[in-house]
């Protein structure tokens, strides 16, 4: 069976994209065949990641607007990153026209887009033998986010421990993820390192998290400055396996797919 997994916010800049692509390089490497796909059509961050400009032959936003096959949407970095499962990766159009045109859509057009979305774990099953499709999507309710959400098994939410992140998940949480009954977990990311430091803040953090929420929180995971330093363009899960912002990922990854 196919596992399709979306990973949203409320707020832009808490660590999606990532998460999403630490995450599908740790499934890759645990021998999964993975495809990730960039669903954040305003601002596309995975063809700045992985540096694969040179490699794309088609969109995610062509195969939405029914002119591509997945088949020359999907780029393969298996033999790039020498991972044991198929890595693939679906690039959003970064030149402005697209991002605009894409703001542009309207409601029909969505509509059509979602059943494509829809579609997609059945097709890349068959053409690539996937086993699990993670969703990098906008921050916020924009249509091609909720058509995601909508459309995957399990759903991820990070936030900040920023108040207006929090607050905001928590509204994203009851406004979509609730009536849609969606199986949802809570990421509680880039907490600051002194909100870790003794028990009692620890648990502080813990329960701080745990009251805004009915879903389960999957992992809190610290800012770390390693990270930043590391620059984005590497994946630092397979650059640093032995770092705690690796280990913490491969444990949110395994109970994402199991
Ligand atoms: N735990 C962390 N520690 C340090 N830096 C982090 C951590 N998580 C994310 N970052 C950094 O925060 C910045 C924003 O992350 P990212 O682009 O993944 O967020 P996003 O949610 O995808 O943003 P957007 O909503 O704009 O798409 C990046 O520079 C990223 O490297
Ligand atoms: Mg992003």
């Amino acid at each position: 069976m196919v596992k399709m997994i979306s990973i949203h916010s409320s707020r832009g800049g808490t660590g999606k994209s990532l998460i999403c692509s630490n995450i599908s390089a740790i499934l890759a490497s645990m021998g999964r065949n993975i495809a990730l796909l960039d669903f954040d059509f305003r601002a596309p961050s995975l063809l700045t990641i992985f540096q694969a400009r040179n490699t794309v032959k088609k969109w995610v936003n062509d195969y939405l607007d029914g002119k591509a096959k997945l088949r020359d949407v999907m780029v393969d970095l298996t033999d790039r990153y020498k991972t044991g499962g198929r890595f693939l990766v679906g690039f959003a159009n970064v030149e402005m026209d697209a991002m605009r045109e894409i703001a542009r859509k309207d409601r029909k057009w969505q509509m059509r887009a979602l059943k494509r979305v829809m579609a997609m774990k059945e097709e890349l099953a068959k053409l690539f033998e996937v086993d699990v499709i993670i969703l990098d999507t906008s921050p916020g309710v924009q249509y091609s986010s909720v058509n995601a959400v909508v459309s995957s098994d399990v759903s991820v939410i990070v936030s900040s421990m920023d108040i207006l992140d929090l607050e905001g998940a928590q509204r994203v949480v009851q406004d979509l993820y609730e009536p849609f009954e969606k199986k949802t977990f809570i990421l509680v990311n880039k907490a600051t390192p002194h909100m870790f430091m003794g028990e009692d803040n620890k648990s502080t953090l813990i329960d701080n998290v745990r009251r805004r929420f009915t879903q389960p929180v999957i992992a809190i995971i610290p800012c770390y400055c390693d990270i930043l330093l590391a620059q984005r363009v590497t994946l630092f899960a397979l650059d640093k396996p032995e770092h705690p912002f690796t280990w913490a990922l491969t444990e949110v990854a395994k109970r994402l797919e199991a």
